[in-house]
């Protein structure tokens, strides 16, 4: 029986209740195919600051660095009335999710998104879009740019002024690029790039980057789509799109409005790879912290994860395939939280949908 070591952070608001959920379905993965997952539960986010006063626990990335994977669910809370953002900016949640993935070097971050079928009345799209259907993955480079860059906040000439630093060097921007064809290659060949080369520097040396790796795969369509455009031309006709890579910050904003035109964010699965197969797994979506503890969060999305999980840092492909199944198969029998409830379907709450998934595996 193969084993392997999954450290796993369930955080703070709906993040413990979809990481059960993806763990009853990742158990019910290990009995009908003979693994064994052994989990460790680990401390960030909030919930960290609570215990240890840090968000993000030395503990934490000694163990994810020693684990096949790592599964989260969501960290932080209510930046207006928790304690948390009384912080300092080092020391708030936040913190300790880019501090996971600056020290696991997780540059690439995938983020599928994907119009189900089953859902398109969720779309918000107008229905000649959405008939269309859209199957896109969004490659957002997730440990440089702005995120990392130089900040401070200082007086000049006795004016308060802020500072946040946009740099990118090409090795940075090469790697990204480098995944993002790859995957491209495994789906239909197409690589949009977004940038802002009309105004930055960063993005001029980004698309010159690009097109040198783009020559390395001949067969892979490229293009190149201004950031202001590339907003505009996700809800004009998603189904453009096949893989489009994009520095942090960009990547951050886009990814969010391309979860919106899928129906609900609560879909949405994303990895975090670095140059090993170590990954990060965590739904696209936040803590949502309002719906905390009610079981009614939708942790279809933490499920999906744990399938990237399988496919990418355990090399496995029946077993991810089998949870997709499951999933299209809860959706296609009328199950729906009440995110993506429609009239006529059955609701369920969030333990309710995870063991339904569970038992289509
Ligand atoms: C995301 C989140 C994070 C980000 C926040 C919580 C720091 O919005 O994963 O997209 O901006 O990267
Ligand atoms: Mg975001």
């Amino acid at each position: 029986m193969a084993e392997y070591n999954i450290a796993v952070i369930p955080g703070d608001g709906i993040g413990p209740e979809i990481v059960a959920g993806a763990r009853v379905v990742l158990d019910a993965v290990s009995r009908k195919y003979g693994h064994k997952f052994n989990y460790t539960e680990l401390y960030m986010g909030g919930c960290a600051i609570d215990k240890f006063g840090v968000p993000l626990p030395d503990e934490t990335v000694e163990v994810c660095k020693k684990s096949d994977a790592v599964l989260m669910g969501s960290i932080g809370g209510n930046t207006s009335t928790s304690p948390w953002y009384k912080l300092p900016p080092h020391l708030r949640p936040e913190a300790g999710l880019l501090g996971i993935r600056k020290a696991l070097g997780l540059f690439a971050n995938l983020r599928p998104c994907l119009l189900y079928p089953q859902l398109s009345g969720a779309c918000p799209l107008k229905e000649e879009i959405s008939a269309k259907g859209f199957d896109m993955l969004i490659m957002r480079e997730l440990t440089g740019g702005l995120y990392f860059g130089e900040r401070y906040t200082k007086e000049f000439d006795g004016v308060t002024t802020a500072v946040d630093t946009l740099s990118y060097n090409e090795n940075e921007i090469r790697r990204i690029a480098i995944q993002a064809f790859e995957v491209a290659m495994k789906r239909r060949k197409k690589v949009s790039s977004v940038d802002k080369a009309n105004v930055l520097d960063s993005s001029r040396l980004w698309r010159k980057i690009i097109n040198e790796v783009a020559e390395d795969y001949p067969e892979v369509e490229v293009e190149h789509v201004l950031v202001d455009n590339a907003a505009m031309q996700l809800v004009r006709d998603p189904a453009q799109f096949d893989v489009m890579v994009t520095e942090n910050m960009f990547g951050d904003i886009l990814s969010d409005e391309a979860s919106m035109i899928t129906g609900s964010i609560g879909m949405l699965p994303s990895a975090s790879l670095n140059e090993s197969k170590l990954g990060l797994y965590e739904p696209s979506g936040g803590s949502a912290p309002d719906i905390a503890g009610k079981d009614i969060a939708n942790p279809i999305a933490t499920i999906l994860s744990a399938a990237m999980l399988l496919r990418y840092s355990l090399d496995m492909k029946d077993e991810p395939d089998a949870i997709e199944a499951a999933v299209s198969k809860v959706l296609d029998l009328g199950y729906r939280t009440g995110d993506i409830m429609s009239d006529g379907m059955t609701k369920v709450g969030c333990k309710k949908m995870a063991e339904l998934i569970a038992e289509n595996i």
